[in-house]
């Protein structure tokens, strides 16, 4: 066989061992015999090199280093299940075997969605070792997309309640593993993003960016995969039962009569009950909701004696962090920093002092967005936390010593530079920038 016929051959049978194992049972003679041609003409091919490669470059499939032509139409099954396992490049090893191939062909058309670092535990499981699937890690530019759709799945669930319909859990416990899977791969990106608050649309852009900071300090905090999960769709859905409190108290700047006041009061009952009746819901998530605005010296509301459940707090601080350095009508935004500063000094009465301290501890007392002068007297913004050393981040220079516009912004990073430090914090009305802007900007670059 000619290279070129080996190429087709190969390619061939591996489109059709995947569609195979979607049409038929596993054991199926149809099933198999694609998988033994794709093992067989692979293993000839490796006779002669020690590895062979097929990649996929914005959709195009590429055999070694040649794209092929016609792939769209002749491999379907191969650009779609790569694509949709986000892997980017498959390496056969002289000496796979038939078992490993045959494993690759259940993970790619299989049920399974992998996250972050599942994929590469499952092929240790099953014992591939000559087989690597290479994924694609996540870009700025998908974190921003993945902030957006959130921002677009709380919007539509809202919608729903608002209309008496019964959401999908679907949507939302998907969107919350591309969060959880974003903030494995880029923090600091994601939690740059919480900086976009949406004045008109409020509550979704909130929604969105408590479940990212919430999801960010579980990790910290290292809970268990499922515990994160219920946490993420807690966080995100906290504030769902404010579907039930009309748009006109919920704005009210200020002076609610106490009537309006025990309506606002009822929204984390109304929204544990909406969860209640969704299907797909973690039992935990009903009750986080619940618990929301109790606070850790149970001041706050619904009254209640029960035990706060542990992740609770972890809600509550989130709430409070994105609150304060919001615009509401009744209130300035804070600074990230000067946030930190009013919450430390509710430890022990609204928070949970140990759960504040894995908060502070991964924020940093000068956060993400946090506008700050240096010692050098130039102006930027926090871009970046190390995570063991949260109290030297990066810094983005935006203007110089003078007070200048520097047309040419470039990062600091306090870690490194011993002679530079944080003079203090800067009130981000006193300069033209647009925190939120900036880092969806950072983002989409
Ligand atoms: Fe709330
Ligand atoms: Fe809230």
């Amino acid at each position: 066989m000619n290279e070129l016929d080996s190429r087709d051959w190969i390619l061939k049978s591996i489109n059709a061992a995947l569609k195979g194992k979607k049409l038929y049972p596993p054991g199926h003679p149809a099933a198999i015999a694609p998988v033994k041609k794709a093992y067989d003409t692979l293993t000839e091919s490796l006779k002669n090199k020690n590895n062979l490669m097929i990649g996929l470059v914005n959709e195009a499939l590429l055999f070694e280093e040649d794209p092929i032509e016609n792939g769209e139409r002749l491999y379907q099954d191969i650009i779609h299940y790569m694509s949709e396992k986000n892997v980017d490049v498959i390496i056969f090893e002289k000496g796979f075997t038939e078992k490993e191939l045959s494993g690759i062909v259940d993970i790619l058309a299989g049920e399974t969605k992998y996250h972050g670092q599942e994929l590469q535990s499952e092929l240790h499981s099953k014992g591939i070792v000559h087989i690597t699937l290479k994924t694609v890690p996540i870009g700025k530019k998908n974190i921003l997309e993945i902030y957006n759709g959130a921002v677009d799945v709380v919007k539509n669930v809202m919608a729903e309640v608002r209309m008496g319909k019964i959401p999908k859990g679907g949507p939302v416990n998907n969107i919350i593993n591309e969060i959880t899977e974003s903030v494995l791969a880029d923090q600091n990106a994601v939690l740059g993003l919480t900086m976009i608050k949406n004045y008109d649309n409020y509550l979704f852009n909130h929604s969105v960016n408590v479940s990212v900071t919430a999801i960010s300090l579980g990790r910290a905090m290292n809970l268990e995969k499922d515990e994160l999960h219920a946490l993420g769709v807690g966080a995100l859905l906290h504030d769902i039962g404010k579907t039930g409190v009309s748009e006109q108290i919920i704005r009210k700047p200020s002076g609610l009569s106490s009537e309006e006041w025990e309506k606002i009061k009822e929204h984390p009952l109304l929204g544990s009950n909406i969860i209640k009746r969704m299907e797909g819901m973690d039992e935990t998530v009903g009750r986080l909701i619940l618990e929301h605005h109790i606070k850790y010296d149970y001041s706050g509301y619904p009254d209640t004696n029960a035990r706060l459940h542990p992740l609770s707090q972890i809600i509550t601080i989130c709430d409070a962090y994105d609150a304060l350095t919001t615009l509401r009508v009744y209130q300035k935004p804070y600074n990230p920093a000067d946030a930190i500063k009013i919450m430390a000094s509710m430890s022990g009465r609204h928070f949970n002092p140990d759960t504040l301290k894995s908060f502070i501890n991964m924020m940093g007392i000068f956060p993400i967005g946090s506008m700050v002068r240096l010692s050098t007297n130039e102006i930027g913004v926090v871009i970046k936390i190390h995570s063991e050393n949260s109290d030297s981040p990066v810094v983005k220079v935006l203007y110089d010593k003078e007070g200048k516009y520097t047309g040419s912004p470039f990062e600091v990073d306090l870690a490194e530079r011993k002679d530079v430090s944080i003079a203090s914090a800067v009130n981000p009305a006193m300069t033209n920038i647009d925190i939120g802007a900036f880092f969806e900007k950072e983002c989409a670059e």
